[in-house]
């Protein structure tokens, strides 16, 4: 097949969180199947195109509504040696800085992304590259899907044999913004009903474009179902369920070139399943990196994260600093995002500076040496889509501490006290108490029963989820879509 990944982040040129983990591995993992692969990714400022191996590809002309013409530059480069990727500059659009805008209501964000969808689509079309399958991400992609069902009216009618699949990674941003720029993308008026792009007196990306893509994925089985009613469908609990039979759910995997403590070379000394020697010097090296005092007595407990009311703060906060003033554990916190979690941290390393480490930005030094030093990694996300951080500690070592949603629960499974079953420690409800419950647990295992910890460890580290068998069931999925577009040419 031919497959055109959309999207706006891929690592290593853009990430803010997990979606470009996602798009950097799937596409690769693709190619290795057979199948003809592209990922098109703005060009942002923060790029070095020159540093970051592109090389210039000529420039296009992409036509949008009310006549309006914009040429764009293109850089080209390979993702592991497999996967053609196109990069559209276009300062007009992606020249400011960051990947994404403030999301305010009149934001020009439906119009950066939206040129982006309908850029990526004409792009393939001029440079030969006809596609079986249009693959878009999240709300900024997803009117590619808009336009692929509309192909021929948008000037595209090479797409027109073309299935669009729409990829739900976080479902709480949808897109939302004023109707203003409808005109400007060259998209029918009739299309901001509320059964597509209309929400109340706005637009909703995500909704229009799951709406009339062919089929819909999110990123693990239990979060499809959890999509699929409230609170776990962000107001789209209803739409979802009434369109239950085209959304899928597809488990992510850890990319095992850039996550393997055996070969990572972020780490000061590697280790493996069979030899943990190296993850006493990592754990070291991460004390002494964040100011940590050099104890071995003393589990360490990691966090890395974007700092967002999703990923559970609000119970660390009301649970975390008992156990760090009582002494029963180091924390450790990598992260960036909101000022009130910010101060949070800072105000607790503050109050137990030899017990906190705290790094406040983006580093995948400090993500890396996190995952390898600790002992414990804290994810009592509120909700959690997949989550890739808790695949990576298993992969490290380190067992996770997760609330039972989502991909959490799909990946953990809870630890037993003799070891005999288990990778990590998984609560259910969203409570001080139950994380409590499940922190306690997991210290006192590692204080009182080292060999039981040894045995969830090894058995953690030897879990695997791979991209090749997410692959395989997006292969399924694109061949879903398929089936479904050709019905619908055929009735229509
Ligand atoms: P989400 O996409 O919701 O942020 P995921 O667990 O899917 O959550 O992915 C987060 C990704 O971002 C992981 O690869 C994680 O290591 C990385 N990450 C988050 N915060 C930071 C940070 N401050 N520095 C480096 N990497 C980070
Ligand atoms: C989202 C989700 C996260 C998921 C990631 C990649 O940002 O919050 O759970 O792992 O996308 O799919």
């Amino acid at each position: 097949m031919r497959i055109l990944l959309v999207a706006s982040e891929c690592v290593p040129w853009a990430k803010a969180g997990g979606l470009g983990d996602v798009v950097a591995a799937l596409a690769p993992a693709l190619a290795e199947r057979g199948h003809e692969v592209r990922v098109v990714l703005p060009r942002y400022r923060s790029i070095d195109v020159a540093a970051s191996g592109f090389v210039d590809a000529g420039s296009a002309c992409i036509h949008l509504g009310r006549g309006i013409e914009q040429w764009i530059g293109v850089h080209e480069a390979r993702l592991a040696g497999t996967v053609g990727v196109w990069l559209i500059e276009c300062d007009r659009f992606f020249g400011g800085p960051g990947i994404y805008g403030s999301g305010a209501w009149d934001s020009d964000e439906p119009t950066r992304f939206g040129f982006l969808s309908k850029a990526a689509l004409a792009l393939a079309l001029d440079r030969g590259f006809v596609p079986d399958v249009v693959h878009a991400h999240d709300w900024p992609t997803a009117l590619a899907c808009a336009w692929v069902a509309r192909a021929e009216e948008a000037g595209l009618p090479g797409l027109s044999g073309a299935a669009s699949v729409l990829t739900v990674h976080n479902v709480e941003y949808q897109g939302r913004f004023s109707t203003s720029v409808w005109p400007w993308l060259g998209l029918p008026e009739e299309w901001l009903s509320p059964e597509l792009f209309g929400d109340q007196d706005g637009l909703n990306l995500l909704k229009g474009g799951a709406a009339l893509a062919d089929l819909v994925t999110t990123v693990s089985p239990t979060h499809a179902r959890e999509m699929c009613g409230e609170p776990g469908g962000h107001g789209l609990g209803g739409f979802f369920a009434a369109r239950a039979d085209r959304l899928v759910g597809i488990l992510n995997g850890v990319d095992e070139e850039r996550w393997d403590p055996a070969t990572d070379p972020l780490l000061p000394v590697q280790y493996s399943a069979g030899d943990l020697s190296g993850k006493i010097f990592c754990r070291a090296e991460l004390q002494a990196r964040l100011g940590l005092e050099a104890r071995a007595d003393v589990p360490i407990v990691g966090m890395v994260s974007r700092f967002a009311p999703q990923k559970g703060f609000d119970l660390v906060a009301q649970v975390v600093p008992a156990f760090v003033e009582g002494g029963a554990m180091q924390f450790v916190v990598v992260g960036s995002g909101d000022a009130a979690t910010e101060a949070f941290v800072r105000g607790l390393k503050e109050r137990v500076p030899g017990s906190v480490g705290v790094f406040i930005g983006y580093s995948e030094d400090m993500a890396h040496l996190a995952e390898a030093g600790a002992d414990l990694f804290l994810m009592p996300s509120l909700y959690e889509p997949c989550g890739l951080n808790q695949m990576y500690s298993m992969r490290y070592g380190t067992l996770p501490i997760v609330r039972a949603t989502g991909g959490l629960a799909d990946t953990v499974e809870d630890a037993c006290d003799d070891g005999s079953r288990g990778t990590g420690f998984v609560f259910a409800q969203a409570t001080a108490e139950a994380l409590e419950g499940a922190l306690a647990r997991a210290l006192a295992l590692w204080t009182e029963a080292p060999t039981v910890f040894d045995r969830l460890r090894q058995r953690a580290m030897s879990r695997r989820h791979t991209w090749q068998a997410a692959a395989v069931q997006y292969e399924q999925a694109y061949v879903a879509a398929c089936e479904h577009h050709a019905r619908l040419r055929a009735v229509a």
